[in-house]
């Protein structure tokens, strides 16, 4: 591709939330451009038979993805599947706009290939996203939307916003997250618990005929992860995304004391979690992992964990647009290595 280490060295001199706007901007005009954005699909979008999957009624190309919090908006998500993602989530969007938290709240931990931010749901609202997607949706590439409260929203009144939310999108997305683990919103992780956890996937199943899943926070005891994600299989979940972001912050000297570190730092805390629910759940629902997800290997790990799919964020910054095809293209030599004809059999191999 093009010199990603000299397009770095310009980006890492801006406010990491400026370089983001640069390249959420660069997506979306290309996204506009199909001269720009084919060729880029032909080149970066690994279509390998042994990658492939059906999941949710959808086609997955490859297990790749791109985490939540990237595209909150669904304003460019189309041009994703260029830079090589099989999947992509966009949100997390709230019912009403909100501006999030106070800047600066994007941090970047370059020795340790990390970011923390505290954005606290910064987006345009489910009626821009909604109007986004009933011009671009179905797409190509499967679609997940990731939902959560306001901040203004009390937590007596958050299944209000969920259910607003699975209402708006009922006939949108292949499938549908409900985010309770981001620590940048007051009191949110405090709605991981089993109550909530029921009467939410029973709003679920009155509004939306969409697989909902649930993304959890990796800063709980893998007993507390593991009972929270059974009581939402048990509720009707279709699966379980591991990890959001930590605020463990003993991680990094370097850690500021607001917000969630995800990157390399949060590697392998996510995936002992990952480990643990996959040793209990595998088979019975649908795993996703992320959390410093940055190579083959890595996304190897997870598959041989229990993960169905992976998520990537904090790495495609540091390692630029050639990283998924890289990713990719590793992942399915070592699935062949292993003399596994589908990437299906080595889900959960080393369980
Ligand atoms: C800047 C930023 C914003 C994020 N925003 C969201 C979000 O809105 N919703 C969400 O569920 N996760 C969000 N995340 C968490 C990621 O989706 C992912 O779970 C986490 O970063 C771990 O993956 P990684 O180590 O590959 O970055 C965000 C992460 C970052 C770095």
């Amino acid at each position: 591709m093009f010199d990603y280490a000299t397009l770095k060295k310009l980006l890492f001199k801006l406010d990491p939330e400026k370089a983001h706007e640069v390249a959420a901007f660069a997506l979306k005009t290309a996204q506009q451009v199909p001269m720009v954005l084919n060729p880029l699909i032909r080149k970066n979008f690994v279509d390998d038979a042994i990658l492939y999957q059906e999941l949710f009624g959808r086609e997955f190309h490859n297990p790749v993805g791109l985490a939540a919090g990237f595209d909150k908006d669904g304003d460019f998500f189309k041009a994703l599947m260029a830079l090589g993602f099989g999947y992509t989530e966009i949100g997390t969007v709230t019912p009403k706009p909100q501006r999030g938290n106070p800047k600066p709240r994007l941090f970047r931990l370059i020795e340790e290939k990390s970011l923390q931010n505290a954005m606290g749901f910064n987006n345009k609202g489910s009626y821009h996203m909604s109007k986004n997607l009933q011009k671009h949706y179905p797409f190509a590439t499967p679609l997940g939307i990731n939902i959560g409260k306001n901040k203004t929203t009390a937590e007596n009144d958050a299944l209000g916003d969920y259910e607003t939310l699975f209402k708006a999108f009922s006939k949108q997305g292949d499938y549908h997250v409900v985010n309770i683990s981001s620590p940048n919103t007051p009191g949110l992780r405090d709605l991981q618990n089993e109550q909530f956890i029921k009467a939410l996937f029973k709003v679920a199943k009155e509004c939306t005929d969409r697989p909902v899943l649930l993304k959890i926070a990796p800063d709980m005891e893998a007993k507390q992860a593991l009972n929270l994600a059974t009581t939402a299989v048990e509720a009707g979940a279709a699966g379980i995304i591991a990890t959001n972001t930590t605020i463990d912050y003993s991680l990094s000297q370097n850690a500021k004391d607001t917000g969630g570190i995800s990157g390399a730092l949060l590697r392998d805390k996510s995936y002992e979690l990952f480990y643990a629910l996959g040793k209990e759940l595998h088979g019975k629902t649908t795993l996703i992992s992320a959390g410093g997800i940055d190579s083959g290997e890595e996304a190897y790990r997870r598959i041989k964990a229990g993960a169905s799919l992976v998520q990537v964020y904090s790495a495609l910054v540091y390692e630029g647009p050639g990283l998924i095809k890289k990713i990719n293209t590793e992942l399915a030599e070592l699935v062949r290595g292993d003399g596994y004809e589908s990437i299906t059999q080595a889900i959960g191999a080393d369980l």
